[in-house]
This record gives C-alpha cells, sequence and structure tokens, in this order.
C-alpha cells in the first residue's frame, strides 16, 4: 500500500476532481507539476462559481434586493471562512484583493510610504520573490529608506546570523517568504517574527507558497502582515488576501479609493468604512472570495497536515531521483527538508530547453528565473527547472519526469 494511502490521503480519489489532468497531449495524459505558479481547481470550487454566477449574482453591499443581500452575505462570510483557514481573529483582519502581488503592494503603500524615510530600513532576504523586492525597493526610492536583504547559505537555508546583524532599531519591517518558490525553502517563521518584534519591527510573511501547502497560523508566527493567493490553493485565480492584525489595519489609511470603502463623502472630505471593506474599493472579486472560501473546505476536507506530508513525500522522491543523475544540480535544501517543490539544472542543457523536451512528454513545469533574479545571480545560473507538486501529483509522474529528462540529456549530449 502506498505510504500516502496509509495516511488517508487518496490520490486516485482526488484525482477525480480534476478532469483537466486527463487531457492528452499527442497520446501522453498530462502530468501537471507546475502547482507552485497555479494549482488546479477541483470541481467543487468550479461548481460554487458556477452556482453563484446562476443563483446569486449581484453587487455586494449596494442593493437592497435579495439577490444583492444573499451575494453580500456570501461574500462576507467567505471572509470568515478564510480567517479560519489561517488563524486570523475575524473578517476585519482578511482583506479580498486580486492577487499576493497586491496585497504586498497594499502594505507598502498604505503603510510604507506613510511610515518610511531616510535613515529606516526593511530587511527582506535573497530568496524573496520579485514582489516583495521590487514593491519595497521602490518604495525605498519614494521614501529614502534603505533595504536590505538577509543572506541565503550555500545548503539553501536562510543565514539566520546574517539576518539578526542587519535587523536593528532602524528596522521599520522584516519581510520574508514562508516558503522560498525557487528553492523550496521553509523559513522559521516563528523565530523571525521574534527577531523583527524584539527590534519594535512590523513582521511581513508572503505565504504565497505555504498557505497551499500547509497548515498555517498567522498568529503562532505573531505576523502583523500575511499575504497569498487562491490561485495556488484550488482557489480560482483574481483572488488573493491581506492578513492585517486589526489595530494596524485601523491606524493605515487606504491607497485605493472608490465606492464602498467610503463611509461619509462630501464634496470636501471622506470617512471610510470599517475594516476589510476600507481597503476594498470598487467591486470587489466576489465570485473569487466565494470560491475561494470552498478551496479552504477542500483542502480542510483532505486536512492540510495530509496535503503538507503528501507534497513534500513527493519532493523528497523527487530530489532522490533527480540526485541520481551526476550532471544535475538541485536548488536548496535537502530531500527530507523541503517543501513540495524542486529546482534544479541539468548541465549544458539551459532551463527552457528542458522544459521544451518536457513538455514533448506532457510534463508541465516551469522554467526561467521564477520571479527570483537576484537570487540566481547569485546562485550563478540564469534559470531553472522547477517542478512543483500538489495533492493530485503521483510518484509515476515523478518517474515520468525523470525519464523524460534522461531523454532530453540524449538529445543533448
Ligand atoms: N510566483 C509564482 C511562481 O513561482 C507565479 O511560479
Amino acid at each position: 500500500m502506498e505510504q500516502s494511502e496509509r495516511d488517508g490521503l487518496d490520490v486516485e480519489r482526488i484525482r477525480e476532481d480534476f478532469p483537466i489532468l486527463q487531457r492528452e497531449f499527442r497520446g501522453e495524459q498530462v502530468a501537471y507539476l507546475d502547482n507552485a505558479a497555479t494549482s488546479q481547481t477541483p470541481d467543487q470550487v468550479v461548481d460554487a462559481i458556477a452556482h453563484y454566477y446562476r443563483h446569486t449574482n449581484a453587487n455586494v453591499h449596494r442593493g437592497l434586493h435579495h439577490l444583492s443581500q444573499e451575494a453580500s452575505v456570501a461574500y462576507e462570510e467567505a471572509h470568515d471562512r478564510v480567517a479560519e483557514f489561517i488563524g486570523a481573529e475575524g473578517r476585519e483582519e482578511v482583506v479580498f484583493g486580486k492577487n499576493t502581488t497586491e496585497a504586498i503592494n497594499t502594505v507598502a503603500y498604505a503603510w510604507g510610504l506613510a511610515e518610511l524615510g531616510p535613515g529606516d530600513e526593511v530587511v527582506l532576504t535573497e530568496m524573496d520573490h520579485h514582489a516583495t523586492l521590487v514593491t519595497w525597493q521602490q518604495i525605498a526610492k519614494k521614501t529614502g529608506a534603505d533595504v536590505k536583504f538577509a543572506r541565503v547559505d550555500d545548503e539553501g537555508y536562510l543565514d539566520l546570523d546574517h539576518l539578526r546583524e542587519l535587523v536593528t532599531d532602524d528596522t521599520e519591517l522584516v519581510g520574508v517568504p514562508h516558503v522560498s518558490n525557487t528553492l523550496g525553502t521553509i523559513a522559521p517563521v516563528e523565530e523571525i517574527g521574534e527577531i523583527a518584534h524584539d527590534h519594535g519591527a512590523l513582521y511581513f510573511v508572503d505565504g504565497a507558497q505555504s498557505v497551499p501547502h500547509m497548515p498555517v497560523d498567522v498568529q503562532a508566527m505573531d505576523a502583523d502582515f500575511f499575504a497569498f493567493s487562491g490561485h495556488k490553493m484550488c482557489g480560482p485565480t483574481g483572488i488573493g488576501v491581506l492578513y492585517g492584525k486589526e489595530h494596524l489595519l485601523e491606524e493605515m489609511q487606504p491607497y485605493l479609493y472608490g465606492g464602498m470603502m467610503i463611509e461619509k463623502v462630501t464634496f470636501e472630505d471622506s470617512t471610510w468604512h470599517e475594516l476589510p471593506w476600507k481597503f476594498e474599493a470598487g467591486t470587489p472579486p466576489i465570485a473569487q472570495g466565494i470560491a475561494l472560501a470552498e478551496a479552504c473546505d477542500y483542502l480542510d476536507d483532505i486536512g492540510m497536515e495530509r496535503v503538507q506530508r503528501h507534497g513534500e513525500r513527493l519532493a523528497e522522491y523527487a530530489h532522490d531521483r533527480l540526485s541520481e543523475f551526476d550532471d544535475i544540480t538541485i536548488l536548496g535544501p535537502p530531500a527530507d527538508d523541503r517543501a513540495a517543490l524542486v529546482s534544479f539544472n541539468l548541465d549544458d542543457v539551459h532551463a527552457h530547453d528542458a522544459s521544451e523536451i518536457l513538455n514533448d512528454y506532457a510534463v508541465a513545469v516551469r522554467a526561467g528565473d521564477h520571479c527570483t533574479q537576484p537570487l540566481h545571480d547569485k546562485l550563478g545560473v540564469p534559470a531553472s527547472t522547477r517542478a512543483s507538486f500538489y495533492v493530485y501529483n503521483t510518484k509515476e509522474e515523478v518517474d515520468k519526469l525523470v525519464a523524460a529528462l534522461d531523454d532530453a540529456r540524449q538529445l543533448f549530449a
């Protein structure tokens, strides 16, 4: 019996929820190993979207008619469900937006632009995604603040001693990716939170690659802000979440203005709606928010511990199999200490060429810099090929990846 079956994760059953996994290209069934870019969407979530548009669709917080009231309640309750999923206190702390990037920009513009100035420092890490890195880099240019980057060591771990050195009483914000989308490194988020708070800095965690794959509790890690996207966790595109501690969101001014986020408007001035609506200007992602709540139900029905175990076992298996080859270099920490992804390079074969050949075998991976160009520069490679796993992936798909790479090697020999 498969280990994952003993743990109660019935992959064959789960796969039935994802008809897209039956697609074939030139007679080969797709092996979808690009889940860190976006996950597939189960029927339950697709049905929730269809049900919403068929039966409930109306704008929220605007109409007094039945449909608008129903849509408003469903949309508000979606915030409650997401709050529960990440351990937030309640809907006041959960702002819906477009994606993780928008959530990061909300913190940067609503808090950073107002609070940072010359002499202030933001401490990030060398494994941060461009969404974090570029955003704070540009906010620093506007405010005169400095951005510093905690090193990643040779094994792919965050150098905590270096981070400790960088965080001083001038540090206003410490930001880390909970899971590196390139290395698969899992950051010790609770420890880093203590370092940030010991110096009076705020603590931001990018959870784009963690919320889909492991139980997350924003209060346990004492994050002041936490961001993630729906589309990597069985939800739809077009929805991202910013968690913020209520007192911080309360103190912050909105940076997007318009309908729904206001309380009273005159020709002279305006006041803001209560949380979280103050940060949700304009017509929000209603169907997407409701479907994200369904995705939370879907994942909780499987069990997030099981989701995590399954993904990490597949990554370990992929790491072990790829390590059999002398001409493959794997990025990031050891097999048994990484999240559900493996990035690698095949000697003398550009990652784009490798991924094109894998595509001939219907193996879907991502090749490129994965929005971490400076990290790739540091590692001395222009790009890498990344296989990333989720609840519906199998060892057989990993074997298919390895067999296809074998063929790629021969083609380029
Ligand atoms: N940030 C996503 C990835 O790593 C898109 O692929």
